[in-house]
């Protein structure tokens, strides 16, 4: 898979992703709450200044910049991004947010006090190559002593019973019910995996198709990830040069995913793993 069809899937993902959710400015405000105070145990009160290197429509963006901090956004799909900023300033705030790599990230050095992944954006990379520059571009850019947030889907339960399918996830609308669910296929390596997403919408009624709703509009979008246990991507992060690397776990953090956060560490630190506080 090619990076233009990540940017493709998220591209025409963008105007129904809010669909994904059974109610996003709800989910919003709840991410927004577990993560600030994540946020706040590693760095203090703040508020703090934040970068989203793959904000989406700005599920996690939108509702900090809301709680007070300076939250910027980026994301491979100037879709995802425009709408982003567009519904901070549709509530009453403002997310400036554009489109941007993470593998090249077009920040100054040690601009950041924090910088977020949220929602298994990283696994959307295929190869270690890719990891590494997405993990050293997002050190540079954090102030010494910040702290890296990532938050990933629980893949070492997927590698062991490698799911052919997510359960439907229903979002009302005014049409009425839609319907989310992905099909995946996973690849030879045991470790990534093609994914088929469905939406199914129903058809607005109309005076010229008065009974549209009896029929569903299908929409599949493909992509690929990679399904990184927690210590693959523990030892990428240590790689990196981050320090007291930590798993955060849905019971104790109340997230939905589980959560790593890790501390860039001084000048002298380098790419080599040992002496460092890794706990997976
Ligand atoms: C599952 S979505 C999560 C979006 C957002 N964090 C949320 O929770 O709504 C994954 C996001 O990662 C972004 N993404 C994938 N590869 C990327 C890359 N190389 N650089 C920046 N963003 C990327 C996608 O465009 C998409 O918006």
């Amino acid at each position: 898979m090619s990076e233009f069809s990540v940017r493709n899937f998220y591209d025409e993902l963008a105007r129904d992703y809010h669909l994904i959710f059974r109610d996003w400015d709800a989910s919003m405000a709840h991410q927004a709450g577990v993560l600030g105070e994540l946020l706040g145990r590693g760095l203090g009160a703040g508020p703090q200044r934040i970068l989203d290197c793959s904000c989406g429509i700005g599920t996690q963006a939108i509702g900090l910049a809301s709680a007070g901090h300076r939250v910027v956004g980026s994301d491979l799909s100037p879709a995802a991004a425009a709408r982003a900023a567009a519904e901070a300033v549709a509530r009453g705030g403002r997310l400036p947010a554009a489109a941007a790599d993470m593998r090249r990230l077009p920040f100054a050095d040690e601009v950041f006090d924090a910088i977020v992944c949220a929602d298994n954006s990283l696994p959307h990379l295929l190869s270690g190559e890719d990891l590494r520059a997405a993990l050293l571009g997002m050190r540079r850019v954090l102030r010494e002593d910040g702290l890296l947030l990532l938050t990933v889907r629980d893949y070492d339960e997927a590698r062991r019973t490698r799911p052919t399918a997510t359960p439907p996830q229903v979002s009302e609308t005014s049409a009425g019910k839609v319907i989310t669910f992905q099909l995946w296929h996973w690849h030879e390596d045991g470790e990534r995996y093609d994914l088929e997403h469905f939406q199914l919408v129903p058809e607005e009624n109309t005076p010229d198709a008065p009974d549209a709703r009896d029929t569903w509009d299908t929409r599949v979008r493909r992509t690929t990830y990679w399904a990184l246990t927690r210590s693959q991507l523990t030892a990428f992060v240590a790689e990196a040069g981050f320090a007291d690397i930590t798993w955060h776990h849905p019971e104790s953090s109340g997230f939905y995913q589980p959560v790593l956060t890790a501390r860039r560490g001084g000048p002298d630190s380098g790419s080599v793993a040992t002496g460092r506080s890794v706990r997976p």
